[in-house]
């Protein structure tokens, strides 16, 4: 069964993994600058300062993007380039920028898709508490208001924020992302607070950018119990909680899963924190965009009660990320979703896969065989939750270009074209040539 021809195909990509210019025209820095200019935090100590020099190279990378036939292209504006005080005065040149790459993307025939918060927090604001500061939901609508007023009539799909997930369990309990907090009772907070930012940013959005389409990218990932041992099932469905229902729930009904509010509680970890207002949270969207990378595994660590592991069985194929190949689990994923939730259109905002490749590419084709299996698996999962009633409306291939992957840096590629981050040098992976038949012929 072919994709429908009105399928919105689509890469994504986000402002700081490939922006660079840090701080020119008056950008400021933002979380990521800092962490990544921290020592130890980011692998080889990259940072993205220079990355993919997009905001200088975006007119070739709109003409990529054609030459591949892309329907859509999601891209991400950079807070701290809008503005550099996290509220206030306005900085004309940031805004500008993304004035340009939209009248470029929209010249070219290509739908241009814009995420307002993917993870580059204006570090003005992140001295102020950040995410875990309830007033970020006053920074965080005056700043959407400032880009859809700018960008509203000609921006017709929005997403408000990516994965808040990461924004609050990587960056406030982990540690590993940007600003690099451990510290529970404050990743629930910034969860909390990333809930009601987005609501608060939907109207907001609505008004200044007439007839859009807006949403939200959670991060999905199924929590496969490793054995039918009862502690598996439960740890399985408290991880299920953690990393799926505490953000569906919300913006689709306006709670918190109950299991999961009850361990907090018992824990103290919610303590002073008013979690009832997330009743508001549930406001009507236009899809759901669903980010769609992996499943976990989740077996009961008998020496450490409560705990879990992550016993991938022997043999798993798993890409360089070491996240398994497993394109059932976004089939099933989709299919829940529409089951549990009754949710608008969705689409997949990302997915993709990282694997070694050079860092110089001689000729005007790199060969990634991987690569190619990965996207025509995932494609087939896509069509067949399609076949069996999950509303997909669309797939954005993460990523256009090899780009700054975080933690990460430099050292894992994404991209369906290679960047010799050297040269700047752009050259297209198989697999951006087999995304291009794909979106020409409807088969995979
Ligand atoms: C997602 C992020 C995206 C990219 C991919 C690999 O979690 O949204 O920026 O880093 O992972």
């Amino acid at each position: 069964m072919p994709f429908p021809s009105n399928f919105m195909w689509g890469a994504a990509t986000a402002s700081y993994q490939i922006e660079g210019a840090a701080l020119e025209d008056g950008r400021s820095e933002c979380i990521w600058t800092r962490f990544s200019h921290t020592p130890g935090k980011v692998k080889n100590g990259d940072t993205g300062d220079v990355a993919c020099d997009h905001y200088h190279r975006y007119p070739q990378d709109i003409e990529l993007i054609q030459s591949l036939g892309l329907r859509g292209y999601r891209f991400s504006v950079a807070w701290p380039r809008v503005l550099p005080g996290g509220t206030g005065a306005v900085n004309a040149a940031g805004l500008d920028f993304y004035d340009r790459l939209v009248d470029g993307l929209l010249a070219a025939g290509i739908m241009p898709a814009a995420t307002l918060y993917h993870w580059d927090l204006p570090q003005v604001l992140e001295d102020r508490g950040g995410w875990t500061n309830v007033q970020i939901v006053d920074w965080f609508s005056e700043y959407t208001d400032v880009v859809t007023k700018r960008l509203g009539d000609r921006v017709k799909f929005w997403l408000t924020l990516n994965e808040p997930w990461c924004t609050a369990f990587l960056g406030y309990f982990i540690g590993r992302h940007a600003p690099g907090i451990t510290d529970e009772r404050l990743a629930y907070r910034a969860a909390h607070h990333t809930m009601l930012a987005h609501a608060a940013a939907v109207p907001i959005i609505r008004a200044n950018s007439p007839g859009a389409q807006v949403g939200i990218a959670l991060n999905l990932a199924p929590q496969t119990p490793a054995t039918d041992h009862p502690e598996d099932v439960r740890l399985a469905h408290r991880a299920d909680a953690f990393q799926n229902r505490w953000f569906l729930d919300a913006v689709f009904k306006g709670s918190y899963p109950a299991d999961l509010v009850e361990d907090l509680q018992a824990r103290g970890i919610l303590d002073g924190l008013e979690i009832g207002n997330v009743s508001g949270v549930n406001v009507p969207l236009d899809f759901l965009g669903v980010n769609y990378y992996m499943r976990f595994f989740i077996a009961h660590d008998p020496n450490q009660p409560g705990k879990t592991t992550n016993p991938f069985p022997p043999g798993t194929p798993m890409t360089a990320m070491d996240w398994e190949i497993y394109p059932q689990g976004m089939a099933d994923m989709l299919l829940r979703v529409t089951r549990e939730y009754n949710p608008p259109p969705m689409y997949i905002t990302e997915n993709g896969a990282a694997f070694a490749e050079p860092d110089h590419v001689e000729g005007d084709v790199l060969e990634d065989p991987l690569r190619v299996d990965f996207l025509r698996g995932y494609f087939a999962a896509a069509e067949a939750a399609i076949a069996q009633g999950a509303p997909l409306r669309g797939y954005f291939v993460w990523s256009l270009l090899d780009n700054f992957e975080w933690a990460e840096g430099y050292t894992k590629r994404f991209g369906v074209v290679h960047v010799d981050f050297e040269t700047q040098k752009r050259t297209p992976k198989r697999s951006a040539h087999y995304l291009r038949d794909v979106i020409r012929s409807g088969t995979l």
